[in-house]
C-alpha cells in the first residue's frame, strides 16, 4: 500500500492514478468522499459550519465509490455525481465539512473497510488524502507527502478547472487553494501534515512522469513490484 498525502494541486490524484495503475494495484480518492459528503450537506440545504447538523447528514448519506485508476466514479444515492463534487460550491464547504470529528470518523472508518477489501482482492493499493500516512494508515510501507509551491499549485487548478470546462483564473485559484490548505493544515482533527516517516517530494519542478519513475522506485525497494518489475523476476 501507498499511502500519498499533501495540499491540493500537487499533482496527488494523477501521480496516484498512474502509479496504481503502473504498480497493478486499486486506487482510493478519500477527497471525493469528503467531497461527496459536502454535496450532500449542500444538497440537504445544510450550513457546512453547523457540525452536528453535517454530522446528522454524513450518516444518513449513502454514497459509493469506485476503486479503478482508470475510471472515476462517485454516486450519491445512486446518482453519478463524480463531476458534480469537483464544483466552486464544493472547494468552498469541504474544508468545514471534513474538519467534522464525527464526519472524519465515519469516513475513515469506512476508507479502511475499503483498503482492506482491495488488499484482499487486488493486492496493492494506492491511497490519496490528507491524513493517509498518518491517520488511516499508519503501517503503510510507503508514505509520500507531495508538496509544490503555491504559485504552481494555483496554475495546476486552473488547467484542470479549464480542461473540465469550469470557469477560472489564477488570482481565484491561488486564492482557493490557498485557503483550503489552511483551513486543512489548521483543523484541530487530523490535521493535514507529513508522517514522521514520509517521503517528502517537491513536485514544482518535476514532470509526472519524474515523480512516478522515482516512486515506483520506491515502491519497488519496499516490496511492491511493478508489473514489469514482476515480469522480470517471474
Ligand atoms: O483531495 P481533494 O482536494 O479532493 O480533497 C478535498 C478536501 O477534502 C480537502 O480540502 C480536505 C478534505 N480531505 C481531508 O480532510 N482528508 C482526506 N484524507 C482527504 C481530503
Amino acid at each position: 500500500m501507498v499511502a500519498l498525502d499533501g495540499p491540493s494541486g500537487t499533482g496527488k490524484t494523477t501521480v496516484a492514478r498512474k502509479l496504481a495503475d503502473r504498480l497493478s494495484a486499486g486506487y482510493l480518492d478519500t477527497g471525493a468522499m469528503y467531497r461527496v459528503v459536502t454535496l450532500a450537506v449542500l444538497r440537504a440545504g445544510g450550513d457546512p459550519a453547523d457540525g452536528a447538523r453535517v454530522a446528522t447528514i454524513a450518516g444518513g448519506t449513502s454514497f459509493g465509490i469506485g476503486t479503478s485508476p482508470d475510471v472515476q466514479s462517485v454516486t450519491l444515492a445512486g446518482e453519478d455525481v463524480t463531476a458534480a463534487i469537483r464544483g466552486n460550491d464544493i472547494n468552498h464547504a469541504v474544508s468545514a465539512v471534513s474538519a467534522v470529528p464525527a464526519v472524519r470518523a465515519l469516513l475513515v472508518a469506512r476508507q479502511r473497510k475499503i483498503v482492506g477489501e482491495v488488499l484482499a482482492e487486488v493486492g496493492g493499493i494506492v491511497v490519496e488524502g490528507r491524513d493517509i500516512g498518518t491517520v488511516v494508515a499508519p503501517d503503510a510501507p510507503l508514505k509520500v507527502y507531495l508538496t509544490a509551491a503555491a504559485d504552481v499549485r494555483a496554475a495546476r487548478r486552473s488547467a484542470q478547472d479549464s480542461a473540465a470546462g469550469r470557469e477560472t483564473n489564477h488570482a481565484d485559484a491561488l486564492a482557493s487553494v490557498d485557503r483550503r490548505d489552511r483551513l486543512d493544515s489548521t483543523r484541530v482533527t487530523s490535521p493535514l501534515r507529513p508522517a514522521d516517516d514520509a517521503v517528502h517530494m517537491d513536485t514544482s519542478e518535476l514532470s509526472i512522469d519524474q515523480v512516478i519513475i522515482a516512486l515506483a522506485e520506491l515502491a519497488s525497494q519496499r516490496g511492491m513490484l511493478s508489473d514489469r518489475a514482476a515480469e522480470v523476476t517471474r
